[in-house]
C-alpha cells in the first residue's frame, strides 16, 4: 500500500515524479504529493487528498513546481483519514526535512508522546509525521547520522524516501518489510516501490534488502547497510517492455489484463514442458523428500488463496497428499502442524503481501522447506523462499487480479504433475492428458475471449441486482469464491460463494424471487447434483445463470426446453476436469467486468483497496 518515488537529475522533477505516481497509483489512491526543491524555492511541498489528478491540476502538470531532486507518493491511508494534511510528504516542524513512506510504524504513539513531552508540535495523525520530526529531533548536521538513529528507534515496516533541504544534493531511501528498488538513469537516480514508475528512465535497477539504506545522489548512489558500512549489492536488468504496463487503447487494465490471459497462461507453462515433462528449473525437491512429506500447505490471502483452494482439490486427488489450505492472516497466528515434514506453498502475485510474507517466516521458523508461486522478480517473498516458481503474467495492473491469478493456477497445476511424478502416485496416461490439456489451455481461454459479447449481455440482464450467489460443488466450488470475489471488489454488488450442497444448511433463505445465482456446473462428476440444488433456488424463485462445458451445454438445453432449470447458459470448452477451473474463471472476470462498467465503477482502482497489501 501506497506507491513512492524519488527523483534526483538534471531534469525538473514533478513531471517525472507525477508521471511514475501515475504508475504507482495501483498501490493506493486516496491522495498524493510530491516535495521537490530548488535553491529559489526551498523545499516545497504541495499534497491533495483524491486521485493524482487532483495533485496534478493543483502543479499544473508538475510545472508549477520547480527543482531537479524530490519526492512523490501516492497513499492507501492507514493512520488518519484521507485528508490534505495527512497526505504525504510529511515534513518536520521547521519544513527542513520531507519524508515519504510505505509501511507502518508500530510504535508510532510511544515516539509521539515522547516527542511531544520535548515540546514538538504534530498537525497530522499519521504515523509517518513521528518519522519526520524524530529525523529533526536527532539531526545535528549530518541527515545520514539521523537516519540511522531512527531506524533504530522504529518498530514495524518501511520504505522511505527522505530529503533535507540543508543537502539537497541527495535523497535517502530506507527498507524494511517494505518493496524499495533504486533505478540508475543517465545523469539521474531514482528510488521506487516499483519499477513501472521508472521504466521510461531507466531499466537498470537494484532491489533494497531489509536494513539496507541508500544515498542517491545526480551521479554516484551508494548503499549502506545497518552500521554505515557501505555495500555493493547486484543490478539487475528490467527486459519486460514499457507497453505491458500501459493500457494499450483498452479502456481499462482490467480488460486489457482480461484479454491478456492466453499469453500469460502460455508464457508461464511452455518454457516449463520439455519432452513431456513437467520440468521446474528452479524447485529442488527430491522423490525422497516428496516421498516422505506428510503434509502441504498452502499459504495465501484474497485470490492467491483461492488459487490454493482449487489446488488442494487436484493435488490430494493426484498426489494423494493431504492439502491445508490456510490464510495467510490466520496461518501466522494459529500455531500451525508444521515442520520439516510439511511443505508450505505460499502464494503471491505481488510478493510483497505483509501477511503471506510473514506466514512464510514463521513457516521456515518452525522448520518446513517453503515454496513461493510469486508474479513480481526480486520481490520479498521470492527472494526469502527456498524454491520459487514465477508465474509469468507480465505486470499486473488493475487491483482486481485476472492474468496473474490464472498465471498461479497453471503454475499449481505444473507443481501437481511435478510432485504427482515424484511420488509415483499418477498414471501415465492421466499425466500425459493433463500435460497436453494444460498446453491447450491458452488457445482455450482465447475462444472464450471471442464468446465475450454473450457474458456482456447476461450483465446488462443482471447488473442491478443487489445480491448474488455463486454456488458449486468441488472445483466449481473453488472458482466460485473468485467468481464471487471479482464480483463484490469491483462492482460493489453483495455476493457469496456457497458449496452447493451446503446452501439448505442455512443460506438458501435468502433465496427470494429474482435473486442471482450463478450456478458452476462444469464439473462432470457432480453435475447431476448440482443440478438438483439448482433446482432447489429455482423453486425459491431465482433466476440462474449456468456455467458448464461446451458438450454439456446440449444436455442442459436440450432439459430446459422442457423443464427450465436455469435460465440462461454460458459455455466454456470441454478439458481434463482439473483443468476446468482455468477455463471457467475467465466468464466470471468477464462477468464482473462488465457489471461494474454498467455501474459506472471505477473499474482499476475500486474503493478501499490497494493491490499491494503491505500492511498486516
Ligand atoms: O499479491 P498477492 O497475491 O499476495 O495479493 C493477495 C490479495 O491481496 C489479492 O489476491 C487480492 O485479493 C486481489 N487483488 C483480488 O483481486
Amino acid at each position: 500500500m501506497c506507491g513512492i518515488i524519488g527523483y534526483i537529475g538534471e531534469e525538473e522533477a514533478a513531471p517525472i515524479l507525477l508521471d511514475g505516481l501515475s504508475k504507482l497509483e495501483y498501490r493506493g489512491y486516496d491522495s498524493a504529493g510530491v516535495a521537490v526543491y530548488s535553491k529559489d524555492q526551498g523545499l516545497n511541498v504541495v499534497k491533495a487528498k483524491g486521485r493524482l489528478e487532483v495533485l496534478s491540476r493543483l502543479v499544473d502538470g508538475g510545472k508549477s513546481v520547480h527543482g531537479t531532486v524530490g519526492l512523490g507518493h501516492t497513499r492507501w491511508a492507514t493512520h488518519g483519514q484521507p485528508s490534505d494534511i495527512n497526505s504525504h510528504p510529511h515534513v518536520s516542524h521547521s519544513g527542513k526535512i520531507a519524508v515519504v513512506h510505505n509501511g507502518i510504524i508500530e510504535n508510532y504513539v510511544k515516539l509521539k508522546q515522547f516527542l511531544i513531552s520535548k515540546g514538538v508540535a504534530f498537525v497530522s495523525e499519521t504515523d509517518t509525521e513521528v518519522v519526520a520530526q524524530m529525523l529533526e529531533y536527532y539531526y545535528e548536521g549530518d541527515i545520514l547520522a539521523s537516519v540511522a538513529k531512527v531506524l533504530a528507534r522504529i518498530e514495524g515496516s518501511y520504505a522511505f524516501g527522505i530529503i533535507c533541504s540543508d543537502c539537497p544534493n541527495q535523497l535517502i531511501a530506507a527498507r524494511k518489510d517494505s518493496p524499495l528498488i533504486l533505478g540508475f538513469g543517465k545523469d539521474c537516480n531514482f528510488l521506487a516501490s516499483d519499477v513501472t514508475a521508472i521504466l521510461k528512465h531507466t531499466r537498470d535497477v537494484c532491489y533494497l534488502a531489509d536494513g539496507d539504506i541508500a544515498v542517491l545522489k545526480q551521479d554516484q548512489v551508494t548503499i549502506y547497510n545497518v552500521d554505515l558500512e557501505p555495500i555493493e549489492k547486484p543490478h539487475s536488468h528490467v527486459d519486460w517492455e514499457i507497453s505491458a504496463a500501459e493500457k494499450g487503447g483498452y479502456e481499462h487494465f482490467m480488460f486489457k489484463e482480461i484479454m491478456e490471459q492466453p499469453k500469460a497462461v502460455r508464457d508461464t507453462v511452455s518454457p516449463r514442458i520439455r519432452d513431456g515433462k513437467v520440468v521446474l528449473d528452479s524447485v529442488n525437491l527430491t522423490a525422497d523428500y516428496v516421498q516422505n512429506l506428510k503434509r502441504l500447505y498452502i499459504v495465501a490471502c484474497g485470490s492467491s488463496y483461492h488459487v490454493g483452494i482449487v489446488a488442494k482439490y487436484t493435488i490430494e486427488r493426484l498426489v494423494r497428499l493431504p492439502v491445508e489450505v490456510a490464510l495467510a492472516s490466520e496461518f501466522r497466528y494459529c500455531n500451525p502442524l508444521v515442520d520439516e515434514n510439511t511443505l508450505v506453498v505460499v502464494v503471491s502475485q505481488s510478493g510483497e503481501t505483509a501477511d503471506t510474507r510473514d506466514a512464510m517466516r514463521e513457516a521456515k521458523r518452525l522448520g518446513a522447506r517453503t515454496l513461493a508461486v510469486v508474479n513480481v522478480v526480486g520481490s520479498t517473498i521470492a527472494k526469502e523462499a527456498d524454491d520459487v516458481i514465477y508465474t509469468w503474467a507480465g505486470p499486473e495492473i488493475a487491483v482486481a487480479t485476472t492474468k496473474a491469478y490464472s498465471a498461479q493456477l497453471a503454475v499449481m497445476d505444473l507443481l501437481t504433475l511435478y510432485l504427482g511424478d515424484l511420488k509415483g502416485t499418477l498414471p501415465a496416461p492421466e499425466y500425459d492428458a493433463i500435460l497436453g490439456g494444460l498446453q491447450k489451455l491458452p488457445e482455450q481461454i482465447e475462444e472464450i475471449l471471442s464468446r465475450k459479447e454473450d457474458i456482456q449481455y447476461y450483465a446488462s440482464l443482471y447488473f442491478n441486482n443487489q445480491s448474488v450467489f455463486f454456488i458449486g460443488r468441488n472445483l466449481d466450488y473453488a472458482i466460485g469464491l473468485e467468481g464471487s470475489l471479482k464480483l463484490k471488489e469491483i462492482s460493489y454488488v453483495h455476493s457469496e460463494a456457497y458449496a452447493a450442497g451446503e446452501l439448505k444448511h442455512g443460506t438458501i433463505s435468502l433465496i427470494e424471487n429474482g435473486t442471482l445465482v450463478v450456478a458452476l456446473a462444469t464439473y462432470g462428476t457432480l453435475f447431476d447434483k448440482l443440478m438438483s440444488n439448482v433446482v432447489e433456488v429455482k423453486t425459491r424463485g431465482a433466476s440462474v445463470l449456468a456455467l458448464t462445458t461446451d458438450s454439456r451445454r446440449v444436455q442442459l438445453e436440450k432439459e430446459t426446453a422442457n423443464i427450465r432449470p436455469v435460465d440462461h447458459i454460458i459455455s466454456i470448452p470441454d478439458a481434463h476436469e482439473i483443468l476446468l477451473p482455468s477455463l471457467a474463471v475467465v466468464p466470471l472476470q468477464l462477468f464482473s467486468y462488465y457489471v461494474a462498467l454498467l455501474r459506472g465503477c471505477d473499474i482499476d482502482k475500486p474503493r478501499n483497496l490497494a493491490k499491494s497489501v503491505t500492511v498486516e
